[in-house]
């Protein structure tokens, strides 16, 4: 495995690696040395989780970082091309960490550079690392990944992670619940992946429609500017807020993950519920992306 591009690239037991990988990372049962290993963690979107966790995680192996925040301060300024940058920070990092707007350019970078990408996002298309953490958070508080049935609620049409994760859980036979505003339904080009792979998936329009035979329900944020008409957007809004009486029937391994940024489609009042995970699930991305340093830049040993 040479770079990190989409979850579509990944057989199961690559996947497996990944996550056997940060437990072992977790619970110190190993320790991949990266003393001599410098990420160069490129980000023209801003981010707060992926960013930090992967500095976090390069510095806890022992490397370093260095970063681009913007292109504000960078000779994009100046004219420089996106192979050019990609091309000069590969003379100095032993891999890139990417997250940009536009949808293939992670791919675009692994064809130009000749150290690992990670992608990072790109656009609306995928962000393979989060469906990672969101896999590795699943394993922990289900103790499987198999058979699960798995709400994935909001703006299902752009979230690049929902994107990457109904890919990765399609290896795991899930049930899905998609639920969304039907103009913010998940892409008929997933959707027919899904039909060709016979796995079942049916679309709701209320967050706590069916709540109680989830294993996992997956919020993510209904965003304000796809909306053409400020009141549409309220009224839609109000149909995916996820409040703590909602939660009265459901199971006792249900948990609540979002990849945050959350704005206010989680009440604050569901965060101290025991089905609350997401600032664990932002935690276990720390883990997760020791275990992509370590897979991609030959720690395993
Ligand atoms: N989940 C996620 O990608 O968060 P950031 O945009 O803060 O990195």
């Amino acid at each position: 495995m040479n770079n990190l591009i989409s979850m579509r690239d990944l057989t199961k037991e690559e996947i497996m690696l990944f996550m056997e990988t940060a437990a072992k990372i977790e619970k110190g049962e190993l320790n991949p040395n990266m003393e001599r290993k410098l990420a160069a963690l490129m980000f023209y979107e801003p981010s707060t989780r992926t960013h930090f966790s992967f500095a976090t995680a390069m510095k806890k192996l022992g490397g370093q970082t260095i970063t681009m925040r913007g292109t504000q301060n960078s000779s994009v300024q100046k004219g420089e091309s996106f192979a050019d940058t990609l091309q000069t920070l590969a003379q100095y990092a032993d891999i890139i960490v990417l997250r940009t707007g536009i949808e293939g350019s992670a791919r675009y970078a692994a064809e130009v550079v000749d150290i690992p990408v990670v992608n990072a996002g790109d656009g609306a298309n995928q962000h393979p690392t989060q469906a990672l953490l969101d896999l590795y958070s699943i394993i922990k508080t289900q103790g499987t990944l198999e058979n699960l049935n798995i709400g994935v609620a909001g703006d299902l049409r752009f979230g690049r992670t929902v994107h990457s994760l109904v890919y990765s859980l399609s290896e795991f036979n899930p049930k899905f619940k998609f639920i969304s505003p039907s103009f913010l339904q998940m892409p008929s080009y997933i959707k027919d992946d899904l039909v060709s792979q016979n796995i079942e998936f049916e679309e709701l329009q209320e967050i706590d429609q069916k709540i109680e035979e989830l294993d996992v329900l997956y919020v993510t944020r209904v965003q304000r500017e796809r909306f053409a008409d400020p009141e549409e957007y309220e009224k839609a809004k109000s149909s995916y807020i996820l409040r703590r009486s909602m939660l009265a029937g459901v199971k006792d391994n249900f948990r609540v993950m979002h990849p945050l940024p959350r704005v206010d489609e989680i009440s604050t009042d569901v965060d101290d519920t025991p089905y609350a995970y997401y600032f664990q699930q932002a935690k276990n991305g720390v883990y997760t992306r020791q275990a992509i340093y370590a897979v991609l830049l030959g720690g395993l040993k």
